[in-house]
């Protein structure tokens, strides 16, 4: 069951990373791949789509860091912020703009967000009690404090939830509080301070209309997004901080405030799709067409944690504006584990721990499509998954490689050899002929269909399928005996062979652009880029003959091995933390 239901346009967003650290292939592949290869696809097929990302810049993690550092929060977003713009692009993640939170344009979108809301009746005043240092003459908010969970003890917990046993409090109830705040040794003390909330309560219905009308998404996103709809409470959506989008209001309180991250973070994909309407049209206006107009398609590729945002808190957010769309589906991924070779178990990737793999290395030390090919392989889609380098070389090398790489690079080596450099003409078809040219087109729609409906494993394992049934067809059909005696039989062959390499082209580009562009050269076919206006149809291309005497170049391997010596190597180096 394919997923068109006559939208003329898709805006995709992934998760605005904080610029606060190195983006790492845990990130990858939930929130950034699929999203990626699902655009792909999309333009491809000539839909007109527009992919929207950026650095999420505001909010704790920012200022703890560079409190940490000594530097300026600003230092520290200007150096996460470009490097991970450059780790995505080196990882072919095709943004069409990747922008700020600290853009000015962005202080405008939030702002009007929050007025809007307020003018609604969505937005109230509340006084409550927050933890604030003496010695550092600040408010505590989020987690600069720290404490025991007074629920199960840990001693470790955070302001106002524990990470240990999950549960969340009043910040009132932390036992033994104290200052995450390096060389603050004071105690801190509870202290009064007025605080703006969004009364999620009155989107209660909205919000359980339109959950309701998507029963296709997935479990873990409809589990989380109805248990925050069953029990909503207003939420704070301003911090005592100075770095943060001021609070537009004239209120003596409001100066020494600012808007919650979670509140502007995801008013960052209108920013900046405000921001690439004028960057790439000129056009201040453009960007309303994506967010405003019911006939585009708005979906959301994240992590697990950020479910209740985009399922239930930035939708409510939304709908209180009154003239925007909300999402058609939110793709909520679990996370990506870490193989401990040593241990013989998967853990969490923690920066503590040191396992953790950065794009930034991973780029220099792999070929792009070979992480590509395994982040997709394991996407973590309905459950955990782990990263383990024996399992990279083993499905790099035995799928992609063996399968795909090896059936194309057969059939090109001997139809350039045999037949002149060209694609030898079709005589008579025989019955695995038939069959052959008939699994292109059913598979092709099976990848769509897989990739419609966001089963990016499935779509590569579809693909690796049609690898599969050609060596078949190769093996029984060897035209490496008949070109000794029968020059049409094994031109019927290799043209037949030629039609599928043609086929893997088109439909290996959303998932491996680097190999599908080198082989579209060989063959001379082309993929097109598409974009936010659309294109022409390159992916039902696929199921198009390239027709006898199309000239092929001399083929190059697409996808080289992955040798054990090295594997072995970057696993050591992996384990020595030397790969963040
Ligand atoms: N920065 C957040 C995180 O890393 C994600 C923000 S997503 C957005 O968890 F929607 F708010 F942008
Ligand atoms: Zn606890």
């Amino acid at each position: 069951m394919t997923n068109e239901s006559g939208f003329k346009r898709t805006l995709v967003t992934s998760a605005l990373p904080y610029a606060n650290g190195y983006i790492h292939l845990g990130h990858i592949a939930g929130a950034y791949l699929p999203a990626d290869i699902y655009v792909r696809y999309k333009r491809l097929r000539g839909d007109r789509v527009l992919y929207v990302g950026g650095s999420d810049e505001y909010g704790v993690p920012i200022t703890l860091t560079a409190l940490k550092e000594g530097v300026s929060p600003r230092e520290v977003i200007d150096r996460y912020h470009a490097a991970n713009e450059e780790a995505f692009r080196r990882l072919g993640i095709s943004y069409d703009i990747y922008g700020r939170t600290s853009w000015d344009l962005h202080i405008d979108t939030t702002q009007s967000f929050f007025l809007r809301l307020l003018d609604g009746g969505y937005i109230h005043q509340e006084e409550m009690e927050l933890w604030y240092s003496p010695q550092s003459d600040k408010y505590l908010p989020d987690r600069y404090v720290k404490g025991t969970c007074p629920k199960c003890g840990y001693e470790d917990a955070n302001g106002d939830e524990c990470e240990r046993c999950g549960a969340q409090y009043a910040a009132k109830d932390l036992v033994q509080p104290r200052a995450n705040i390096p060389g603050d040794t004071s105690t801190p003390i509870l202290r009064k301070s007025r605080h703006w909330f969004l009364d999620l309560p009155k989107f209660a219905d909205r919000l359980r209309a339109w959950l309701d009308g998507h029963p296709e998404w997935r479990t873990n996103v409809k589990g989380i997004a109805y248990g925050w709809v069953n029990d909503l409470r207003p939420r704070c959506i301003t911090r005592d901080t100075d770095w943060g989008v001021p609070i537009p209001v004239d209120a003596p309180d409001a100066a020494s405030k600012r808007i919650y991250v979670w509140f502007d973070a995801p008013i960052g994909y209108v920013t900046n799709t405000r921001q690439w309407g004028v960057d790439r049209l000129g056009d201040p206006h453009a960007w309303e067409l994506w967010w405003k107009d019911s006939a585009t398609r708005m979906i959301h590729f994240i992590g697990k944690d950020n479910i209740p945002f985009h399922a239930v808190i930035f939708p409510a957010m939304l709908m209180g504006q009154g003239d925007y769309i909300l999402a058609d589906h939110v793709v909520g991924n679990e996370y990506l584990n870490i193989f401990n070779r040593q241990t013989g178990q998967a853990e969490k990737g923690s920066k503590s721990r040191g396992n953790m793999i950065s794009v930034k290395w991973a780029v220099e030390h792999l070929p792009l499509d070979a992480i590509r090919y395994y982040l997709c392989a394991i996407a973590p889609e309905s459950k955990d998954s782990s990263f383990d380098w024996d399992d990279l070389m083993f499905r790099y090398n035995g799928e992609l490689c063996d399968v795909v790489g090896n059936f194309v690079h057969r059939s090109l080596t001997m139809t350039v050899k045999n037949f002149d450099g060209a694609v030898p003409p079709a005589k008579a078809l025989d019955a695995e002929d038939s069959t052959m040219l008939a699994a292109i087109p059913e598979q092709v729609d099976a990848i769509a269909e897989s990739l419609e409906n966001f089963r990016f494993r499935q779509a590569l394992e579809r693909l690796i399928d049609l690898g599969r049934k050609a060596n078949v067809y190769f093996d029984a059909k060897q035209p490496w005996v008949t070109r000794k005696t029968d020059t049409a039989r094994t031109g019927t062959t290799l043209h037949v062979c030629c039609q599928v390499v043609k086929a893997l082209c088109h439909a290996m580009a959303p998932f491996l652009p680097d190999g599908a562009h080198a082989l579209a050269e060989i063959i001379g076919t082309a993929l097109p880029e598409g974009g936010p206006d659309g294109g022409p149809d390159g992916w039902n291309a696929a199921k198009e003959a390239l027709p006898a005497g199309s000239p092929l170049q001399t083929p190059q391997v697409l996808f080289p091995k992955l040798d054990k010596d090295r594997i072995t190597e970057l696993a050591e180096m992996h384990e020595r933390g030397e790969a963040f």
